[in-house]
């Protein structure tokens, strides 16, 4: 059984494997080809988190694949407004399903599940966290578009202190050999535990507030959105809320080649003139997830 918690439960081997899957999985994703691997397997996604492209972008991998979809997204119409708890909950549904798709809002959730299931667990966002299938599609991304995973300029930028996306995706790209530049607002830093292993694996670029000071060494502008819901006071948030705008002439900045990626949701950090420039990859970084989620599966649920 292999669980999907943390980005640390992938060499780069098993990185590699999955991307050169997903490959081979985007004529179906897109509906061109018909695959039905997966015909009679179930897959569970439960939410307890807001979610748009990675919930849709599993069923859609799911069922893409011939299988079924279960789950639940809110958990107002399910027993945990009668405090069912999370084991009791994972225990359930793992027997329902032939893997679980969990994002929950703590820390955590997801390795906890995995003491309960039956069934292969996937971490699909645990608090501010991991979130390391989202890194799997993010590298798929990066590969497609600057032909390498490696010896790359990549700035993180936005809420690294409670953005898991870029908790995954900053350990990921440190097993290929890359120069991470760390831009966030103060207070919101990258976890000191994260920048030890940066600086430890000698990939540690800079640390700074503001985009302008990286733009010009960057080939991977990687923006993410002020992460509201974890804010424990919302004065705090509306300090920081709305600091950075990426905007077309922040963009043209930046060498001829370098990509601006996104996990999205945005809010307004990339302003919307910039989806129509050819550096903006967030929404084939978000049609990515189908391939990428359909390997995943293809491997987790039908033992590829
Ligand atoms: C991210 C998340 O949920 O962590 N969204 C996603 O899965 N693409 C990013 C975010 O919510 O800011």
């Amino acid at each position: 059984m292999r669980h999907v918690i943390s980005v640390h439960d992938f060499s780069t081997e098993d990185i590699l494997n999955v991307l050169d899957r997903a490959e081979g999985m985007v004529d179906i994703a897109k509906g061109l080809a018909v695959d039905d691997r997966l015909k009679g397997r179930v897959l569970a996604t439960i939410f307890f988190e807001p979610s748009t492209r990675t919930r849709l972008s599993f069923e859609t991998a799911m069922n893409r694949l011939g299988g079924g979809v279960i789950g639940f997204a809110g958990t107002e119409a399910t027993s945990v407004v009668k405090g069912e708890t999370l084991a009791d909950t994972i225990r359930m549904v793992s027997g329902y399903a032939d893997a679980v798709v969990l994002r929950h809002p703590h820390e955590g959730a997801a390795k906890l599940a995995t003491e309960f299931s039956d069934v292969p667990v996937l971490n699909a966002g645990d608090g501010a966290g991991q979130h390391p299938t989202q890194t799997l599609l993010d590298l798929f991304t990066i590969r497609s578009e600057m032909g390498r995973l490696n010896d790359l300029n990549i700035s993180l930028v936005g809420d690294l202190r409670y953005g898991r996306t870029v908790h995954s995706l900053a350990y990921a790209l440190s097993l290929f050999g890359n120069t991470i530049n760390l831009v966030s607002p103060e207070g919101l830093e990258m976890p000191g535990e994260v920048v030890d292993h940066l600086k430890g694996s000698g990939q540690f670029g800079t640390a700074c507030h503001s985009p302008e000071d990286v733009i010009d060494n960057t080939d991977i502008l990687y923006v993410t959105r002020i992460q509201k819901e974890r804010f424990p006071d919302p004065v705090e948030y509306e300090k920081v809320a709305g600091k950075y705008r990426i905007d077309p002439e922040l963009v043209s900045q930046g060498p001829r080649n370098m990509i601006v990626m996104h996990p999205l949701p945005r809010i307004n950090e990339i302003t919307p003139e910039v989806d129509a420039m050819p550096q903006a990859k967030y929404f084939e970084q978000a049609f990515n997830a189908v391939p990428v989620r359909m390997a995943l599966l293809s491997m987790v649920i039908g033992g590829e």
